[in-house]
Order: structure tokens, then C-alpha cells, then sequence
């Protein structure tokens, strides 16, 4: 019998010896098994199962061995590593589970909790002018009084002594909900308020004598919607009915809603015009809020509010005309009432800088934000 050949015998080679291998084996156990987290595991991968472990270098010995030691050293060297890895993927699945379970609780997020970053709201501007306009008169002791958007047209053009042939009729100005103006059905107009004037009507069709009423709201032309156009938009109209009512007095309330809106110092002018339901009319102006007169003539200071020109426009006002009374069971020869109707969106362009209609329309709430919650 030939003597083994010792240089080639696997015990001989001194990392396949099975107590190394045993040895690199537990030591590796030991380190997976002490190591506290993922990162650290991280580093006993590397060093006990990485290229340069002690496994992995026994392992490469496993090729210089003659063929009939290496099924044995293979199967050794196989058995540690397989049990390393094994242990690493255990404890890997362990450290993860930890983790996760550290996030939750303490990455926990109380959803009960009060939250107060909800974005805070605006109310749109028209609404507050508008509302800022009645209170000027309510204080005064006028009542707010309102009317349907979608009108009767004998409330709208008939009652208002506003002819049948009067261009305001047709389609151009005015959207029709039912039986256009003439139709041959005979059948009642409805039409979307061109004006809040048919207000007039309804509050001295349905109030005990005086009527003092202010009312708000919105009114409709089939107007097309640009920078200074828009087919729905506001007016505040004023109706005061009473013994012994002049022009004075209708002087003196715009006088007092312009100081109350705009403060003091800024006066108001009239100029004749013709309403069919006002007689005399007159369209007022007050003193441009902005550059208050200082612009006229002074071509180094435009200003863009008023053109230059020094006076704003705030809308149409007049004597109610008797036959609006008589025609609403008011005796004329006793009551004498006056009217203005003003439109809102123009005193919010120039009160506030407001440039483009449609800003005032669109509902964006860029728009309204910077104007806050003011009630
Ligand atoms: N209703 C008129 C308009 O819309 C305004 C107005 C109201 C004029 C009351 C006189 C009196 O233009």
C-alpha cells in the first residue's frame, strides 16, 4: 500500500482542515448572530461571506486538490457556507421585520389630530361691496328687497314704460327664456333681467307706502365676455317712494353712499339722459377715487382709472316717471319717488384696481384670496 499522498491530502491543507472549516463556520454563526442591525449585518456579510471570507478563500484551495479530495472538501466547504448564508438570510429577514416595525410606530402619524392648514377661504368681493352698499342704506332705513333673475318681460320692459319697439327688446341685448317679444302665441315673455329696475316694480306692487328699498343683484346682457364686458353681471338698484320727494333728495343719498363708500371730499355731478322709467334722468359721475381730479390737463400724471378725465361713472338715476307709478296703483299727484341703478363690478374695478372683468367672473381663487374673509 502506497502511503497517502500527503500533499495533496485536504486535512493537510491547512484552510480545508475540518476544524477551520467548523471554526470559520461558528465564527461567522456568532457574528450574524450578534450583529444589532442592517447595517452592521451589512459588515458581517461582507467579512464572513464575501470574496475574501475565510469560506470563500478555503473554497478556492478546493481547486488544487486532486479529484478524489474534492467531493469531500467540497462538500464541507458547502455545507459551512450554505449554513452562513443561510443564518444571514434568517437574520437579514429578522433585522428587516425590526425595522419595519420601529417605522410604524415611530414614523406614526395621529390622524385625529386637529389639522389647520386647510387653505383659508375668500369671500368674492362683489359680494362683500354689494353687501357693504346695503348696509350704507340699511342704516338709513331702507330695506334690502330682491327679484327673480329669470323675469316676467312686462316686468322688465312693460311696467318700466319701456316700448315694445325699444331696441333693449330685441335679441341683441336681451336673452330670452320664453316667448320672445312679440311671439303670436301670446304666450308671457321670460327673459333673464336686463336691469334690477323690475325690482322697482315688485316692491311698490307689494309694500305699504313710502318704499324705501335697496337691492343688489344680478342681471344679464348677451353681451360677449372681454376685458370690460361681461353677460352677467351686477347692479345695485335704490328705489324711494314718498310725499314730497325731489331731485335734491336723490342728490344728497348718492352724495352720502359715494362718502360712505369712498370717504370724504370727492363730489358728484349729474348729467341729463334718458331712461323711459325715470323722468328727468341723468347719469351720474363722482370724482375719480383714484387721482381725484389732479390727472385733468396734466399730461405728466395719466391716470388709468378714469382716463384723465376726472370723473368716474357710476350709472343712471332720474325721477320715477309718473307713469311707472300709476301704472304700479301709485297716485302721482300724492307720490313723487326717485331711482338709481349703479353698476358693481365698475365700483370694484376702480375701488380696487381691478383691470380685467373677467378676473371678477372666472372664479379663480386667486382672485378672490387677496380680498380675505372681510364680512
Ligand atoms: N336700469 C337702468 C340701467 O340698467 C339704470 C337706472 C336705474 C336708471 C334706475 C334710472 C333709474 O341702465
Amino acid at each position: 500500500m502506497s502511503a497517502p499522498n500527503k500533499s495533496y491530502d485536504p486535512v493537510e491543507v491547512e484552510a480545508l482542515k475540518p476544524e477551520e472549516i467548523d471554526r470559520a463556520r461558528d465564527a461567522a454563526l456568532a457574528a450574524i448572530a450578534a450583529a444589532g442591525d442592517l447595517e452592521a449585518l451589512r459588515e458581517v456579510k461582507a467579512a464572513h461571506a464575501g470574496d475574501r471570507s475565510p469560506l470563500a478563500l478555503a473554497n478556492r484551495e478546493i481547486g488544487a486538490l486532486p479529484p478524489h479530495a474534492k467531493a469531500d472538501a467540497g462538500r464541507r466547504v458547502g455545507q459551512a457556507r450554505g449554513a452562513v448564508s443561510q443564518a444571514l438570510k434568517k437574520r437579514q429577514e429578522e433585522l428587516e421585520a425590526e425595522r419595519d416595525e420601529r417605522v410604524l410606530v415611530e414614523e406614526a402619524v395621529d390622524v385625529t389630530l386637529p389639522y389647520d392648514r386647510l387653505p383659508a377661504g375668500a369671500r368674492h368681493p362683489l359680494t362683500t361691496l354689494s353687501e357693504r352698499i346695503e348696509d350704507v342704506f340699511v342704516a338709513m332705513g331702507y330695506e334690502v328687497a330682491e327679484g327673480p333673475e329669470a323675469e316676467a318681460e312686462w316686468y322688465n320692459f312693460d311696467a318700466l314704460n319701456i316700448a315694445p319697439d325699444h331696441p333693449a327688446r330685441t335679441m341683441q341685448d336681451t336673452f330670452f327664456v320664453q316667448g320672445a317679444e312679440g311671439s303670436a302665441d301670446g304666450e308671457a315673455g321670460v327673459v333673464l333681467r336686463t336691469h334690477t329696475s323690475p325690482v322697482q316694480i315688485r316692491s311698490l306692487l307689494t309694500r305699504d307706502l313710502p318704499v324705501y328699498v335697496i337691492c343688489p343683484g344680478r342681471v344679464y346682457r348677451t353681451d360677449e365676455l372681454d376685458a370690460t364686458h361681461t353677460p352677467v353681471f351686477s347692479q345695485v338698484e335704490l328705489l324711494a317712494v314718498d310725499e314730497g320727494l325731489t331731485m335734491a333728495d336723490l342728490r344728497g343719498t348718492i352724495d352720502h353712499m359715494v362718502r360712505a363708500l369712498f370717504g370724504e371730499g370727492l363730489g358728484t355731478r349729474m348729467r341729463p339722459s334718458y331712461f323711459p322709467f325715470t323722468e328727468p334722468s341723468a347719469e351720474v359721475d363722482m370724482v375719480c377715487f383714484v387721482c381725484r381730479g389732479a390727472s385733468v390737463g396734466d399730461s405728466g400724471r395719466p391716470c388709468r382709472t378714469c382716463s384723465s378725465e376726472g370723473w368716474i361713472e357710476l350709472g343712471g338715476c332720474g325721477m320715477v316717471n309718473p307713469r311707472v307709478l300709476t301704472a304700479c296703483g301709485v297716485d302721482p299727484e300724492r307720490y313723487s319717488g326717485f331711482a338709481f341703478g349703479f353698476g358693481i363690478e365698475r365700483m370694484l374695478m376702480f375701488r380696487h384696481n381691478v383691470e380685467d372683468m373677467r378676473d371678477m367672473v372666472e372664479g379663480d381663487v386667486r382672485f378672490t384670496r387677496p380680498f380675505g374673509m372681510e364680512i
